[in-house]
C-alpha cells in the first residue's frame, strides 16, 4: 500500500513540476540584473532571496538526489506545513551540488524559491520533511544555459563547459596580472543546477548552470561574496 501511494504522488510530481507555459506571469522568480554577458555564459547579480531547502546525502546522482528532495518540496507547497497552506509553485527549481567533506560525498540542496511576501511569516514545513529555509545575500553567479533534460550523463559536460569558458574569460583578459582581481569561483567545487520547465514539456525546456562569483567582476557590481551560504 505505501509503495501505491509512493508511486502516485511521484507521478503527479513529475507531472507537476513546474511551469505550465502561458502562466509565466504568475510565477515567481528571484529578481537579478544581467552585468556582465559574453556568448556562452553570462554574470547576473542576484538580489537577495530566500529557498526552501532539502538537503539529500547518501547518493551520489544528481537525478535521485534532485526527486527525493523535490518530493519533500512539493508535499511543503502542497500543505505539508504547520498552516495547512498552499503554496504557490516557483521557477526554478535548483540543485545545488556541495561536496563539503570529502568524508560523507556529496551534499545535495533542492531548492524552490520562496516568495518576498512570505518571509516575514514564511510557513513552517513539518518536522519530517527535514527541510530549511536558507537566506542568500546579493551576489554575483556565472550562468551557462543549456537545453534538454538535465541528467546525471550531461551535467558534468556542461559544469566543465562553464569552467573552461570562466577560465579561458581569465587568461584572456590577463586578470591576475594587471592588478584586478582574478575571479574565483566557488571553494569545493560546488555549483547548481537549475531547471525551469515541467518535465512534461519535452522541447523548448531551460536549464542552467550556476557558479558562484566569489570576486572578480567588481567592475561590472558585483559585491564581495559571502562565503558559506546555503
Ligand atoms: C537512482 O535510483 C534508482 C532507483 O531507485 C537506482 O536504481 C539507481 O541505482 C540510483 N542511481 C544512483 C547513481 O544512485
Ligand atoms: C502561519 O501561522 C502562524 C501562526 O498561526 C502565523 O503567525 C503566520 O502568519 C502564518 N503564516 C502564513 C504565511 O499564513
Ligand atoms: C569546504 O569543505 C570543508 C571540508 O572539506 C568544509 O569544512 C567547508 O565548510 C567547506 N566550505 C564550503 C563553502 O562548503
Ligand atoms: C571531494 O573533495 C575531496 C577533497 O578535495 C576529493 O578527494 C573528492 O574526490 C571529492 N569528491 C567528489 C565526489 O568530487
Ligand atoms: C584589467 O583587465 C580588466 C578586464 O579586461 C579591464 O577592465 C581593466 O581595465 C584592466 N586594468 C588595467 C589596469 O589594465
Ligand atoms: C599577462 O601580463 C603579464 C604582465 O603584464 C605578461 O608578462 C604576460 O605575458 C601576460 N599573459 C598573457 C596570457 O597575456
Ligand atoms: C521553459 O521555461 C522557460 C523559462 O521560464 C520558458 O522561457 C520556456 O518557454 C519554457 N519552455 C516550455 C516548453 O514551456
Amino acid at each position: 500500500m505505501y509503495f501505491v501511494v509512493v508511486a502516485i504522488v511521484y507521478l503527479s510530481i513529475i507531472h507537476n513540476l513546474i511551469v505550465p507555459s502561458g502562466t509565466a506571469r504568475s510565477i515567481e522568480s528571484p529578481q537579478y540584473t544581467v552585468v556582465y554577458t559574453e556568448s556562452d555564459f553570462e554574470v547576473r547579480l542576484y538580489r537577495e532571496c530566500s529557498w526552501m531547502s532539502a538537503l539529500v546525502q547518501g547518493t551520489t546522482s544528481f537525478e535521485n538526489s534532485t526527486k527525493d528532495g523535490f518530493h519533500r518540496l512539493y508535499q511543503y507547497i502542497h500543505g505539508a506545513n504547520l498552516n495547512s497552506t498552499k503554496i504557490p509553485m516557483s521557477a526554478p527549481v535548483l540543485t545545488s551540488i556541495i561536496n563539503a567533506s570529502s568524508s560523507h560525498g556529496l551534499d545535495y540542496y533542492v531548492r524552490i524559491y520562496q516568495s518576498p511576501k512570505y518571509e516575514r511569516a514564511a510557513p513552517q514545513p513539518l518536522p519530517e520533511l527535514n527541510l530549511q529555509l536558507n537566506k542568500w545575500k546579493s551576489h554575483c553567479i556565472a550562468i551557462r544555459k543549456f537545453s534538454g533534460f538535465a541528467k546525471d550523463d550531461n551535467i558534468d559536460k556542461e559544469v566543465e563547459s562553464l569552467r573552461n569558458s570562466l577560465n579561458k574569460y581569465l587568461s584572456s583578459n590577463n586578470m591576475s596580472s594587471n592588478g584586478t582581481t582574478p575571479i574565483t569561483v566557488d571553494k569545493n567545487s560546488s555549483y547548481t543546477i537549475a531547471q525551469y520547465n515541467s518535465s512534461r514539456h519535452l522541447t523548448g525546456r531551460l536549464n542552467e548552470v550556476w557558479i558562484n562569483v566569489v570576486s572578480g567582476f567588481t567592475a561590472e557590481g558585483c559585491p564581495p561574496y559571502q562565503e558559506e551560504q546555503y
